[in-house]
This record gives structure tokens, sequence and C-alpha cells, in this order.
């Protein structure tokens, strides 16, 4: 069975598209997104892109700044503290991955907590953490849900997350554990991948390379979450998970595309709305 993302996400979207309906009388306006695209790397132009058409598509107010990729990080984190006291903006987003003289850790624990759309600052991943309200990042917490749309409940279920970044595979463990799962991540420097992924019985790839796992590496009835956006040589979109091998015995496979972008894309939207609502309800974090 396929997880078709596209249409959980189109749900989704459209639901929060009626929300956003209700506000302008509400609180006098929409809310307000501004992503950050440093330099011209044509894969993040296509996802800021994506993003702002979206956005407009559902209702929100969005802006993209694209500035220079030899912007000096200092200039980078004037812009964002401006942002940051600008009452018409709820959300930031400075679209990763930063040119290599840019720290991105310095960059992220500059955005305004309340408005970090992407759960990337310190705060809120201490917040996830600990299991306190915050901002949960929008491709794991769109993995949770794709998974709650199939009524797939990971509760005493062995879940196998291969990769350990901030973004996808540290915040999508958690989610994972709290979903009462048992949880191994695997990284580059695990030994026999296989033996690890063989035992999953839910699988998360996110290593950024394509055909991470085939066929032969998982069992039968498994379910594939497969996060990556790679070309294979053809130049056709594909994901970290060999789809021909492992789709036969999956029990649910995420396609690429259509699978998981889609709902990282709609969680955006509901992220972009829960700081909006927080801000106006003077419940944002300082
Ligand atoms: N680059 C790839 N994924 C993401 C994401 O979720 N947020 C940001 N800001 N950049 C990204």
């Amino acid at each position: 069975m396929i997880l078709d993302g596209k249409a959980v996400a189109a749900a989704l979207k459209a639901d929060i598209a009626e929300q956003i309906k209700t506000l302008p009388e509400r609180f006098g306006r929409v809310p307000h997104l501004v992503v950050i695209l440093l330099g011209e790397d044509p894969a993040s132009q296509v996802y800021v892109r994506n993003k702002g058409l979206a956005f407009e598509a559902a209702g929100f107010r969005s802006t993209t700044v694209v500035l220079p990729a030899e912007t000096t990080e200092e200039a980078l984190l004037a812009r964002i503290r401006s942002l940051n006291e600008d009452e018409s903006v709820d959300g930031i987003l400075v679209q990763l991955p930063l040119p290599r003289h840019i720290d991105s850790a310095t960059v992220i624990r500059t955005i305004a907590v309340g408005k970090d759309v992407d759960g990337f600052h310190p705060l809120n991943v201490a917040a996830l953490w600990q299991k306190l309200p915050c901002i949960v990042p929008c491709t794991p917490k769109g993995m949770m849900k794709l998974l709650a749309s199939a009524g797939i409940d990971p509760c005493g279920k062995h879940a196998v997350v291969i990769g350990r970044s901030n973004i996808v595979g540290l915040p999508v463990a958690k989610l994972l554990l709290d979903a009462n799962a048992t949880v191994t991540v695997c990284h580059t420097r695990t030994a026999n991948l296989a033996e690890q992924t063989r035992r999953a019985d839910i699988l998360v790839v996110a290593t950024g390379r394509p055909k991470t796992v085939t066929g032969d590496m998982v069992s039968d009835g498994v379910v594939v979450l497969d996060v990556g956006v790679n070309r294979d040589k053809e130049g056709k979109l594909c994901g970290d998970v060999d789809f021909d091998s492992v789709a036969p015995k999956a029990s649910f496979i995420t396609p690429v595309p259509g699978g998981v972008g889609p709902m990282t894309i709609a969680c955006l939207m509901e992220n972009t709305l829960e700081c909006f609502l927080n801000r106006f309800r003077g419940q944002a974090p300082e």
C-alpha cells in the first residue's frame, strides 16, 4: 500500500485554509511567513518557490527574501533580528543548508523562538525532548501524521531510523519513542546496517543517499517512510530507498515524490498558524 502524502497533505492544507479564512475578522490579518534563501542552490530555489506558492494558495501571507551567497553572517543575523522585531511577521524560516562561511547553529538560535516555525531553536528542541509544548519540526511531524492517517500505531513496534540529523533523524526518533515504539537510530558508522533494518516494523530512511535500503535489507510487512529527495542518473527524482525492490515486501511505503515531502509543507503551515495564534494569545515564548 502506498502512503499517499499528497492526498493526506491536501486534506490538511484544506483544513488549514478554512481556519485561515476566519482569522482576519478575529485578529485583523492572516499569518505571515518570511523565508530567507541565501545563494542560488537550485534544489533550495525549488523548495522555497513551492513553499511560497503553497502558502499563498492556502491564504497565508508569504514573503521570500533572497540574499546573495556571499552575504556575511553578521548581515544575515541583522536581517533576522529585524524580522524578530517586526510585528507583522509570525514565522521566520532560513532555508538550509547555508553557505559554508555561515554557522547555521548561530543563525538558528538568533531566530526568535516564538517565530521558529521549523522547531530548530535550542529551546524548541529542549522542549520536545522534555515533552513540553513546542513547535515540532515539520518533516518528523508530517511522518507521524502519515502513520496515523493509515491507522498505523507505533506502540510496541520496533522503529528503525537511519540518520541522526537535527532536522529529521533525532526528532522523529523522539516522536516515535513518545508514541511508545522501541527505537533504534542507525547512522554512517552503524556496523551491519542490514541486520538492524531487517528487525524494523517501521523503517525511517533519512540518509540523503539513493538506494540506501534495498529489498534484501527489509522484512515482510515493514512500513517504510522515505525522506530522501535525490536525482538518479537519468535526472529523475528518487528517494533514499530502492522503491522497486522494497515496495513488494512492504505493507506500507511512501513514494518519492508525493510521500513525506508534501506533508512537510502542510506541517510548516500548521506550525506557522500555531506561531501566529501563540503570539495573538500572548503565549509566544520570549
Ligand atoms: N532544508 C531541508 N529541509 C529543511 C527544513 O525543514 N527547514 C529548513 N529551514 N531548511 C531545510
